[in-house]
């Protein structure tokens, strides 16, 4: 095994490097503190492993995104969400018969309980569907508490959780639910719950059917990132699976994480609407001290391109076409994108449009409101929460996590009496 030596106030201490399997490189600090009284310091976890997983890989320099060994482009090319589902939770991809096995099972728990529509009455109109879809998955482990059968609770949850989706897009504007029907697919049930209405069926066509699987399959994993980790923090407290995932969603819906795509396309109409130029956007991203970002571009691990921006910009060309329906945002992002790649500003920190640059493009013409956008990402990061979950439950190495601190604020100091405070005011 090899090993790192650090030389720390004179003294050298020898660590042990892991070598992942595709060759990269980490050094074990676990032994750290206890030998040399010194934690590592790394706020934003840049540069910090904290699992070792055998779900997905990223080599961030070259756009390489795979699940299980699967390149992304061959997943999105030929598989469906559901497939996806199996691959990232069981490691394989299904044979027939586990395919058959498990779409039935989903489309077996795909109702809710009754008592939970109430819950939705509760909340006004306007909430956001993030709000209800996290405080709802909280709540299903209130009616599915800890069975010791989590592989029941995972199908539950997987199934489930679209049902909650298109629960709370009907809240909010007015409609009665619609039930799930057990003759449709996973995608087709959702958009089904969605958009019928009790007087009319919707049938869901044959590009958009497809446009869902590709947007859900391209958001299925993405290793440790801010939501991820924060389902493997909570879990790792023994909290239940439902538990730990309604976390992951609450930790998605920021801005800087799975949030982004709605923020895209409210820019990109603010664009529209002002009347100003996609460069006075770009201009104003680079100003510091302005507060704004240009939403959809930049990432912490990829530095050349995001291999699905890629396919979901090729996606939202041939999806509007198929569609027959022409999109003027899509030339706005087309224009703000190009723009920004011959920027000195955005080439030097290697800021490349991401996943959620072009998704909102492909989920307006599926005829998703925009304030769904973060529900939808939710739903496609499902299997990989669950997944990183199960994995973390099973791997004997999982403490519960518990970082470290550097102290800065005050040394000890004591409280002063009545008399020594107004002898100091004199
Ligand atoms: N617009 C303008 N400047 C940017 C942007 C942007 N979108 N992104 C990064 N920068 C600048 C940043 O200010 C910093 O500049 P400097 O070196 O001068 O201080 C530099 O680029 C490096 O950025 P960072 O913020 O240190 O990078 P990070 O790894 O901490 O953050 C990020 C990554 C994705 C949060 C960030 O790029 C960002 O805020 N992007 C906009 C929001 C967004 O699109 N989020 C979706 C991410 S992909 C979906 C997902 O998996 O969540």
């Amino acid at each position: 095994m090899s090993t790192a030596t650090l030389l720390l106030k004179g003294r050298e201490y020898e660590l042990p490097v892991i070598e992942g399997s595709e060759g990269e490189t980490a050094i074990d600090i676990t032994s750290l503190r206890a030998k040399s009284g010194a934690i590592t310091f790394d706020p934003g976890y840049a540069n910090t492993g904290s699992c070792a997983s055998a779900i997905t890989f990223i080599d961030g320099e070259k756009g390489i995104l795979r699940y299980r060994g699967y390149p992304i482009e061959e997943l999105a090319r030929q598989c469906t969400f559901v497939e996806v589902c199996y691959l990232l939770i069981h490691g394989h991809l299904p044979s027939p018969a586990e395919l058959i096995a498990f779409d039935a099972k989903l489309t077996r728990h795909s109702l809710i309980h009754e008592d939970m529509k109430k819950f939705f009455e509760g909340f006004p109109p306007s909430a956001h569907p993030m709000a209800i879809l996290s405080a709802m998955v909280a709540s299903l482990s209130a009616y599915y508490p800890n069975s010791g059968d989590s592989e029941l609770n995972i199908i539950r949850l997987l199934s489930k959780a679209k049902t909650i989706a298109a629960f709370s897009y009907k809240k909010s504007v007015g409609q009665p639910f619609i039930y799930p029907r057990n003759d449709l697919t996973y995608t087709q049930n959702f958009m089904h719950m969605m958009f019928a209405v009790p007087a009319e069926d919707y049938v869901v066509s044959p590009a958009v059917d497809r446009a869902l699987n590709l947007l859900l399959i391209l958001h299925a994993d993405h290793e440790q990132n801010c939501s991820t980790s924060t389902v493997r923090m909570v879990g790792s407290s023994g909290a239940n699976l439902f538990a730990s995932i309604s976390a992951g969603i609450c930790a998605l819906w920021g801005p800087l994480h799975g949030g982004a795509n709605q923020h895209v396309i409210e820019m990109l109409q603010q664009i529209r609407e002002s009347g100003q130029s996609p460069r006075a956007f770009v201009e104003r991203a680079k100003q510091k001290d302005s507060g704004f970002k240009l939403m959809g571009f930049g990432h912490r691990v990829y530095k050349n391109f995001d291999p699905r921006a890629t396919i979901l910009k090729k996606a939202a060309d041939e999806v509007l076409a198929s569609l027959g329906m022409r999109d003027p945002l899509l030339d706005t992002a087309i224009e703000l994108e190009q723009i920004a790649l011959t920027d000195p500003y955005f080439i030097e920190r290697k800021l490349y449009p991401n996943v959620d640059f072009y998704s909102g493009i492909l989920y307006r013409a599926m005829g998703i409101p925009t304030n769904m956008f973060t529900v939808m990402f939710a739903l496609g990061r499902l299997p990989g929460w669950i997944a990183q979950w199960k994995e973390m439950v099973g791997d004997d190495k999982t403490r519960i996590n518990r970082p470290r601190q550097v102290y800065a604020g005050n040394t000890v100091r004591n409280i002063e009496t009545l008399e020594e405070a107004l002898a100091m005011t004199v």
